[in-house]
Order: structure tokens, then C-alpha cells, then sequence
């Protein structure tokens, strides 16, 4: 399917834009000729989706190997990061840095629930707050990216729900308070993603956890279709452009979270069944 020119000449900055479906957006932006700002750690991987971006047709492409967790006023990342928003503005944020984790709530540390939450939550509000005035100026648009873990349980998923469920009221909470500011959020909520490394992604965590070997896959082992990281991206762009609240992929899953407000008990039988999972 051909791109659109919706973002054409707009700057949009992209944390986890180095890898996965952080990767997928920027190179999909490329296509459209957008200003990309990639923000990862993994100066490699920014070098390679930099040069890919280009080729693909983006109008101009700068990378900066930032810790996302590390975002906070005087440290030299963070002017860094200031210095390029002053120059470029922002249009289109998308927070997509994350990751899932494996393990059963009991057997986690206090520890492992705070690195999640900073991993997948605080660098959300980091980026959000370091854009906001670029962002109040162009009334431009903030993309978070979730999971279905953020809408309703995944169980064997350790802190990752937890902290996608925080991410969701982060989102919902400023996109209330915001109104007037003009700029618009957008909360995405996919499935497992299709990617070439899922077989192995959290083979040592389910091994050192003892857990079910079919949780390493995407999703914790979840039967749903795995979702195309180019077409997802193409979506996203679209409700970004389109100003929609919320993406959920796939949309019958909203069905779910509503009978876990309605009707909890059959909705956990209906998530067990999902996970293979007694
Ligand atoms: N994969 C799935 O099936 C799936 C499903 C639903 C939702 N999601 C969500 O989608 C988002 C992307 O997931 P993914 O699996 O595609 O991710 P991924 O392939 O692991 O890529 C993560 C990106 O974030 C960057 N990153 C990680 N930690 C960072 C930090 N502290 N500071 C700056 N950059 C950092 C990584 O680069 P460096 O490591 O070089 O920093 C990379 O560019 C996440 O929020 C995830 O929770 C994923």
C-alpha cells in the first residue's frame, strides 16, 4: 500500500525509534518524507535506521544515543535532546520505548517491578514533558505505545502488565488535563508483534523462572494472530493523522475490557483460556 504525504516536512521524534516497531514507524515516516529525531542507546542501531530512513526518502534524520530513563534537566543528554527540539520543534512524539518481561507476580523483587515501571512508564512522561512546549506549538500529537497488557492482565507477564496498566493512566490522565492545550494523544494497545528474534527474546528469564517454555513467545504465548510491525505502523500513522484517542490491535479485545469492569470472574476465564494457563 502506497504512503501517504501526511507527515511530509514534520518533525516527529521517535524514542525506541532504533529497533522493532520503533524502527517501523521511522522508516515508515521515511517514506513520507518526514524530519525524524531517533532517540535510542545502541549508537550502531541508530546509525543503521539513520542511513535506512534516508534512503527511504526522509527529509532529515538525527539520531541521539540517549538512556530514555536519564531524561531529566542539567544532565548533557537531556540539552542535547532540548538543544535539537529548539531547532526542529515536534509534530508527532512517539514514546515507543518498552519491553515485556516473564515471570509469575510471586516470584518478583521490589526491583524488578521499579525497572519496569521506569523502563515502560517514566520514560513516557520524560519524553512527553521534555517535548511538551515544541508540541503545545505546533498542537501536535502524542503517541504512546501500550499493549493489550495495559488493558486487560497477562498473566506470567511479570511487572510488564502492571506497568503498561500505569502507562494507560498516564496517558488517560494527561490527555484529560491537556484539552485546552490543543495537542492530541493517541493510546496504542497491540498484540504480539511479529519480529524475527521472538523464539529466543526471554529464553533465559523463562528458563531462571522455570516457567511454561511456551510463555517465551510473543505476547507471553498468547493465541492471537501475530500483528505485522509495517502494517501496524501504517495504522498508527493514520489515527495519529486522524486524531483517534486509541488504537487497540486487535479491536475485539476492547470487548474484554469491558467485561472486566462488568464481569471480572468470566473475563479472567476467558484471559486463562487465551494464555493456556490454568
Ligand atoms: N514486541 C511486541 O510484541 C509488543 C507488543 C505490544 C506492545 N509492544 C510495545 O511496543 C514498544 C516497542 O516494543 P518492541 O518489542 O518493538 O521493542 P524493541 O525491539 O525491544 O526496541 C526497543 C527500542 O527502545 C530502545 N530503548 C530501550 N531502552 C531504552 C532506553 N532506556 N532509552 C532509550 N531507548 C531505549 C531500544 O534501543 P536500545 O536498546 O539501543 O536503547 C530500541 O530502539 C514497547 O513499548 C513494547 O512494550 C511490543
Amino acid at each position: 500500500m502506497g504512503s501517504s504525504q501526511a507527515w511530509k516536512n514534520r518533525t516527529a521524534v521517535i524514542s525506541g525509534g532504533s529497533a522493532g516497531l520503533g524502527k517501523a514507524l521511522a522508516l515508515r515516516l521515511a517514506q513520507e518524507a518526514a524530519n525524524l529525531v531517533i532517540i535510542g542507546r545502541d549508537p550502531d542501531r541508530l546509525k543503521d535506521v539513520q542511513e535506512q530512513a534516508l534512503k527511504l526518502g526522509a527529509c532529515s534524520v538525527c539520531s541521539l544515543s540517549v538512556d530514555a530513563r536519564k531524561l531529566v534537566d542539567g544532565l548533557p543528554e537531556s540539552e542535547t535532546l532540548r538543544d535539537v527540539l529548539a531547532v526542529q520543534g515536534c509534530d508527532l512524539l512517539i514514546n515507543a520505548v518498552g519491553k515485556s518481561d516473564r515471570g509469575f507476580i510471586e516470584q518478583l523483587t521490589q526491583e524488578d517491578l521499579v525497572s519496569q515501571f521506569e523502563l515502560n512508564v517514566l520514560t513516557s512522561h520524560a519524553m512527553t514533558k521534555f517535548c511538551w512546549s515544541a508540541l503545545c506549538q505546533s498542537r501536535g500529537v502524542v503517541v504512546n505505545i501500550a499493549s493489550l497488557a495495559g488493558i486487560v492482565p497477562g498473566p506470567g507477564m511479570g511487572g510488564y502488565s502492571m506497568a503498561k496498566h500505569a502507562l494507560v493512566g498516564l496517558h488517560r490522565q494527561w490527555r484529560l488535563e491537556s484539552q485546552s492545550s490543543g495537542v492530541h494523544f493517541l493510546l496504542v494497545a497491540p498484540g504480539p508483534i511479529a519480529r524475527d528474534d521472538s523464539a529466543d527474546r526471554y529464553a533465559e528469564l523463562v528458563k531462571a523462572r522455570q516457567l511454561d517454555p511456551n510463555s517465551q513467545n510473543p505476547g507471553g504465548g498468547v493465541s492471537l494472530h501475530r500483528i505485522d510491525p509495517v502494517e501496524l505502523s501504517r495504522q498508527i500513522l493514520r489515527a495519529a493523522q486522524e486524531r483517534k484517542p486509541e488504537l487497540i490491535v486487535p479491536g475485539k479485545v476492547r470487548m474484554l475490557a469491558m467485561l472486566m469492569a462488568i464481569w471480572p470472574s468470566l473475563a479472567d476465564k476467558i484471559i486463562r483460556k487465551k494464555m493456556k494457563r490454568s
